[in-house]
């Protein structure tokens, strides 16, 4: 299907949306109560995201913020709120019904907040070519859009062009557990349900680091649907346009922490846990920024640390019996792998088979953020007895 063709037709499916006010889409996660205070109820009944990008506090009072597809404005209206009156709010939108709504709106939430104007500019545009100066944005959020884009490496080199060095992105979307077949794809219907255009989690995550962005990261998680045997979720994604390092690093050794036993970063740099590793200060940069630094002992001299070691991280499975229950662990980044320290090794978007006693390991609270854990078993399974946890036995 020609991309135009897309185009037109996820564009006229929100205009009937908007103007109808038709419930649809994903589950979100906001606080209605509390937006309501000073969003009109014309833009929360049009509320068709997947998860709450704003609302994720990452927004900071005075910064820049750009929606990519704001359809009828919650989220700019939120960020609104958030960066102050002194911030700016940009929102980018192809479909004029919904600009219309959100423009509407805009001067009754600046009163709302007190505001002497709007600092909310609603533009229209298209993901993958916005009307926006280069390295202009501290920080991206979109809600349930970029799925809809055919282009989508397109709208990543977009995304990396508009931000600020040292900006970054939150981004909630509908990813699937692996690729749609074509006759979804060639569905033009299906495309405005955000189901045709999502990319498998794999392809989503390489698509934005092929962008430039780095320390990509889960900051959460909806299973949505499953259609055919495919799992469709909701992920939101945080990254950062990374500014260029400085030519010596500050620190020349990292120690990674844990939990895992092992993890490759996303430069391709391998730790194991414990054990300090020489480092340059490109990667230094990256173990410096969000999801890595907490888990790296970044030093002049390398330090060693041993199981007794506060500092140490892990999480062993139990002592008892496993079943096989239908669960598979999806790595939601920032590693491109990880091993564990049963022996599994998780490819970033990649979907492996756990037992239950595996589950229990990963949903712990040093590891659940890495992962997204789906269930693949239909309810033809029969239930099974356990089994002994060895791998002779084919346990995992
Ligand atoms: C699922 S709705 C989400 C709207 C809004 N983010 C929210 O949370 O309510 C998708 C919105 O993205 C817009 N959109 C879809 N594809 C787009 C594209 N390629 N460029 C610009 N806007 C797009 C649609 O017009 C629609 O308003």
């Amino acid at each position: 299907m020609q991309n135009e063709t897309i185009t037109q037709a996820v564009s006229e499916r929100y205009a009937k949306a908007v103007t109808t006010g038709e419930e649809m889409c994903c589950p979100t996660g906001y606080d209605h109560e509390e937006l309501g205070k000073f969003i009109p109820e014309a833009v929360l009944k049009v509320s068709y995201g997947c998860g709450t990008p704003v609302g994720l506090t990452t927004v900071k009072p005075g910064e820049t913020v750009l929606d990519i597809g704001s359809g009828g404005g919650i989220d700019c209206f939120d960020a609104s709120r958030r960066v102050g009156s002194d911030g700016q709010v940009i929102g980018i939108d192809m479909t004029d019904e919904m600009l219309t709504l959100a423009r509407s709106q805009a001067p009754i939430v600046a009163s709302n907040l007190g505001y002497p104007s709007s600092n909310v500019d609603f533009r229209k545009g298209f993901a993958d070519a916005m009307p926006v100066e280069d390295q202009c944005i501290d920080l991206i959020v979109s809600n349930c859009v970029i799925n809809l884009a055919p282009d989508k490496l397109k709208v990543f080199r977009e995304m990396h062009r508009v931000l600020k060095p040292g900006g970054r992105f939150t981004i909630s979307d509908i990813v699937a557990d692996q690729p749609i077949p074509n006759y979804m794809i060639h569905d033009k219907e299906k495309w405005g349900d955000c189901l045709s255009g999502a990319l498998t989690l794999s392809d989503y995550w390489c698509g934005l680091r092929q962008a430039g962005f780095g320390g990509i990261h889960q900051v959460g998680f909806i299973p949505w649907r499953v259609i055919d045997g495919i799992h469709f979720l909701s992920l939101t994604l945080t990254g950062y346009k990374l500014p260029h390092a400085s030519a010596k690093p500050s620190a020349q050794y990292a120690t990674f922490t844990g939990p895992f036993s092992q993890v490759t970063d996303e430069h391709g740099h391998t730790f194991t846990r414990g054990i300090p590793q020489i480092i340059d200060a490109t990667t230094e940069q990256l173990l410096m920024c969000g999801p890595y630094q907490d888990y790296f002992i970044l030093s002049d001299n390398p330090i060693t640390l041993t199981r007794e070691d506060a500092r140490w991280s892990s999480v062993l499975p139990e002592d008892t019996a496993c079943v096989w229950e239908g669960h598979f662990a999806l790595l939601t980044g920032p590693f491109v792998e990880a091993s564990d320290d049963d022996d599994h090794l998780f490819s970033c978007g990649h979907a492996v088979e756990i037992c239950s006693k595996t589950r229990k390991v990963l949903q712990s609270d040093a590891y659940h953020q890495y992962f997204a854990i789906i269930n693949r078993a239909g309810e033809t399974v029969t239930p099974q007895t356990s089994t002994s946890c060895s791998q002779t036995d084919g346990c995992c």
